[in-house]
């Protein structure tokens, strides 16, 4: 016969009853020496020998600082339960975990699930906190059927989260069978895998869809020119010159992409080489000088004395202020002058930032600019052969430079994108 739920509760809360063997046998001890003193052995033999006894017996290590061997589960001891044990190690459990009866009473519930669903009342049914009725279909036929099951389970509150759970029965034979089988119930927590899956495949989706237009037009092209422009020699010139531009974009989104793949390989690995940062951005600005001509747009530096030293990659830190400074000229165009400020304040940490007068960012997408292809106008970005991947690349370099990047914004006014190491 297996125990009723309410009795396993019960026995489930009880904590052993020790007996204190030391106090039983200091009162033998008293009552032993009452006794000899009274059978006229003198007081002086009989103080002595007792007091060395109480001595030996308060010495023997104490009970409850030995190790507590754990309750043996062994048949025929009926006086053990396992429930207590049970619930003590898989509190040690970093996983939320039920343990139910088969009339799905919950026994036990770890603190890892009571952080995920909440306390629940021992004893309540499990329909109090899972009322999914898949899962609790699942339950039953483990329970039906002996057999282990899982599902996937998601949460909604607090926060968006996803589970495989699982339901196996643990039977605990002999002196526990009383106790019938247990069930009991793992969540694993899938959500941080199912985002990174997720982004995985928006990444590849929009990685496709980057290199498809480019390439639709490219053969759009072809087939013009294989076609009625077959004979037209100004077409001819024109087309060929836009179809270099769109193999120019396919081959820039290519290397950008390798470029993030690298950067994520070695992301752990700080840089190591002292660079000074004034020549560096220096060499940036002057390389941008034909697109700052070409847009109508004045790079002003403003730089402190001597050097501004910082531990880092030259050609990544090259990357990173030549998207910043790119931007600003091409996304601020309309305001004319990019300031590059490069600090170097002492006690402070070394700071450089681009500032634009553009048209600013509207806050709402500040916080997502360094996601992969994301771009406030995609037909903006798109008319500037920009990818989208730059922000996301700045980011990965300051992250494996132990840099921050931090973005200011107002709208109508214009833009600072400033890097802290
Ligand atoms: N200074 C700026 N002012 C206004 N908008 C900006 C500025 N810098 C970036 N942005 C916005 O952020 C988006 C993402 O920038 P990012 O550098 O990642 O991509 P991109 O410039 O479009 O492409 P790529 O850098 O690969 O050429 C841009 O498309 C643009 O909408
Ligand atoms: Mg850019």
């Amino acid at each position: 016969m297996h125990r009723p739920t309410s009795k396993i509760l019960e026995q489930a809360a009880r904590l052993p009853l020790r007996i204190r063997h030391e106090w039983l046998l200091l009162l033998m001890l008293t009552l032993l020496a009452g006794l000899a003193s009274w059978q006229g052995v003198g007081w002086q033999g009989v103080v002595p020998a007792y007091l060395l006894l109480v001595l030996a017996v308060l010495a023997r290590p104490h009970a409850a600082m030995a190790p507590q061997p754990l309750p043996e589960v062994e048949a025929g001891d009926a006086t053990v339960d396992p429930l207590p044990l049970i619930g003590a190690t898989l509190e040690a459990v970093d996983m939320p975990i039920f343990v139910v009866a088969a009339d799905l009473a919950v026994l036990h519930q770890n603190r890892a699930a009571e952080r995920a669903f909440g306390t629940l009342v021992l004893g309540a049914h499990l329909s109090a906190r899972l009322r999914s009725p898949g899962i609790l279909d699942m339950v039953r036929e483990t329970v039906a059927t002996g057999q282990p099951n899982q599902i996937e389970h998601s949460e909604r509150l607090p926060s968006e989260r996803v589970f495989i759970l699982r339901v196996a029965a643990v039977d605990l034979g002999g002196a526990a069978s009383d106790l019938g089988p247990l069930y009991v119930l793992s969540f694993r927590d899938v959500s941080e895998l199912r985002r990174i899956e997720r982004m995985r495949s928006d990444f590849v989706a929009n990685a496709s869809h980057e290199l498809r237009t480019p390439l639709a037009s490219l053969r759009g092209f072809i087939e013009t020119l294989q076609g009625p422009a077959r004979t037209d020699l100004a077409a001819h010139e024109r087309f060929l010159g836009i179809m270099f531009d769109q193999a120019t974009r396919m081959s820039r989104l290519v290397d950008d992409l390798l470029s993030l793949s690298r950067l994520e390989l070695k992301s752990h690995i700080a840089p190591d080489q002292t660079i000074d940062l004034k020549p560096l951005i220096g060499h940036v600005t002057d390389t941008l000088q034909p697109l700052a001509e070409e847009l109508g747009v004045d790079i002003r530096m403003h730089m402190p004395e001597g050097k501004v030293e910082v531990l880092g990659d030259r050609d990544e830190l090259v990357q990173v202020f030549e998207n910043l400074i790119e931007n600003a000229c091409k996304y601020g165009q309309e305001g004319k002058v990019v300031d590059v400020f490069v600090r170097n304040d002492p006690s402070q940490p070394v700071e450089v930032s681009v500032v634009d007068r553009g048209p600013g960012i509207p806050a709402e997408h500040v916080p997502r600019l360094t996601e992969r292809f994301y771009r406030v106008s995609v037909a903006d970005s798109r008319s500037k052969k920009g990818t989208g991947l730059g922000l996301a690349i700045v980011k990965h370099i300051l992250t494996r430079h132990r840099a921050r990047l931090i973005v200011k914004s107002d709208v109508g006014k214009g833009t600072a994108f400033t890097v802290r190491f």
